[in-house]
Parts: structure tokens; sequence; C-alpha cells
């Protein structure tokens, strides 16, 4: 889409005084010592235009992005944010394999959705499930400092989440949604568990290069509705 400017010039002195009576935007394009060039949004009734610029409106995705100001981040309102301590649980976002599963939940997750997060780390998962929509969300993990983790980033992120110190077998119910950021070695031992806790989707990773991906298929029994590349790791989802 695109807006139209108009490009005018006047004297100082009358663009000074055409100014204060103006009462609406313009922008000074330049100005020297005895003219001003300026451009309005609209035409100017009595003035003739030097010239006409065609202005690209730029979607407010591209004009306005996250700005950092010292100790402050300012959104757009689009932008969810998820606020995650520095501490000792893995998941701050930076690992490939994260990333792969905050894009694949974005994707794959719909509103209102229960989710189960296996291996939650700091909550990273499973706080951003919530604040896609989510319903019930549940973040499991076997490391207890993970699950306190889990817990201090879902309050500060004001996401209810139940944070417990559990594996896969111990947990009784399904899920819309289940999210497992694992290894190949945890998967091996627990991917019986894990394919009865999904009613709709599932969202795997933590698989490194083409020889995890493959035995991971095998272990799996069932084709893949999508598999997602990054940094050559690998985020499989399936769907039911
Ligand atoms: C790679 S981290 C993923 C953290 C976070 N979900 C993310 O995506 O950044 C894997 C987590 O799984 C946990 N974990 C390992 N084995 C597990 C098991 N059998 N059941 C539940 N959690 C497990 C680890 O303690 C660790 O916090």
């Amino acid at each position: 889409m695109y807006y139209t400017k108009y490009v005018y010039r006047l004297s100082v002195g009358d663009f000074y005084e055409f100014l204060t009576e103006y009462g609406k935007g313009l922008e000074i394009l330049s100005e020297n010592e005895s003219s001003v060039e300026f451009a309005t949004y609209e035409p100017v009734q009595g003035l003739k235009p030097l010239d006409l610029l065609k202005v690209e409106v730029l979607p407010p995705e591209k004009s306005f992005r996250p700005l950092r100001v010292k100790n402050f981040v300012i959104l757009p309102s689009w932008i969810r944010p998820v606020v995650i301590r520095q501490g000792v649980a893995f998941g701050t976002g930076l690992h490939a394999t994260t990333r792969l599963c905050l894009m694949l939940i974005e994707e794959f997750l719909q509103e209102g959705w229960s989710v189960l997060d296996v291996g939650s780390g700091t909550g990273i998962l499973a706080i951003a499930s919530k604040k896609l929509g989510a319903g019930k969300v549940v973040a499991i993990d076997v490391d207890p400092q993970a699950v306190e983790e889990c817990k201090h980033n879902s309050q500060e992120n004001c996401a209810s989440i139940e944070c417990l110190l559990a594996k896969p077998e111990d947990i009784g119910e399904e899920f819309d949604l289940l999210v497992a950021n694992l290894e190949l070695d945890i998967f091996r031992r627990e991917i019986k568990h894990l394919k009865r806790l999904f009613k709709r989707v599932a969202i795997f990773s933590g698989l490194y290069r083409k020889e995890d991906l493959r035995e991971f298929l095998k272990l799996l029994e069932a084709k893949p509705a999508k598999i997602k590349r990054l940094e050559g790791w690998y985020g499989v989802v399936i769907r039911r």
C-alpha cells in the first residue's frame, strides 16, 4: 500500500506563518536561510505542490520491532514475551532444539488445548504454550532444580503451569499436545510412555543429525506430519 506526500516550498517567513495556522502534521524536508521545503500528508488548498511523493506504507510487523533501552524492552503488542531467569536449568532459547520446539508449538498448538511439556527445564516451552492460549499446561522434569526454575519462571510470566518432578510414566492422563525436547537415549527409554500421553499432536526435538532422526523415526513407528531442521538438529511432529 502507498500514500502520497505533497511537497511544497515557502519562504521562511511564509512557512512559519503557515505552520501556526495549518495545525496538522507535516515534515520539514530541508531548510535554508531563505526557504523551507516541506511535505504534507494531504493537499494544501491554495498552494501548488512542487512534487508528489509515493511512500510505501510498511506493515506494523516491519516498522515496529522490539526496542531495547537500557534495562527496558519495548515490544509490539503481537509479540509474546517469555521472561527466563538465567539459572541452572536448560532452556533459554539459545539452543536450536528449543527454538525448533517454539516454532512448531506456534504452528501446531490450538487455543484451549491442554499441553504436557516433558523435560521442561526452565519451563520455556510450557510458558510459550500458555502465552499462545493453551488451556491446562503441565511441565515435568526429573531434575528438582529445573522444577524450581519452572515454578519461578511461570510466576514471573504470570503463566499458570503445574511444574512437577516426574517422569512420563508417572503421568496418567492424555494431553492434546505433547512437547518433548529430550535426547535419543532418553527417547529410547521413554517412547512407549510418550506415545500414550497425547491425543492430537506431539512435538519432539533433541535429535542431532540424520543418524538420530532415523533411529527416532523407527522408535516412533508413525509417519511424521512434519520434520524441521535447524543447525543440524531436528524437530519432528506427529499428528493423530
Ligand atoms: C534439553 S532439556 C529441554 C529444556 C526445555 N524444554 C527446552 O526445550 O529448552 C531436557 C530436560 O529434560 C529433563 N529430563 C531428562 N530425562 C527426563 C525424563 N526421563 N523425564 C522428564 N524429564 C527428563 C532434563 O532434566 C532437562 O531439563
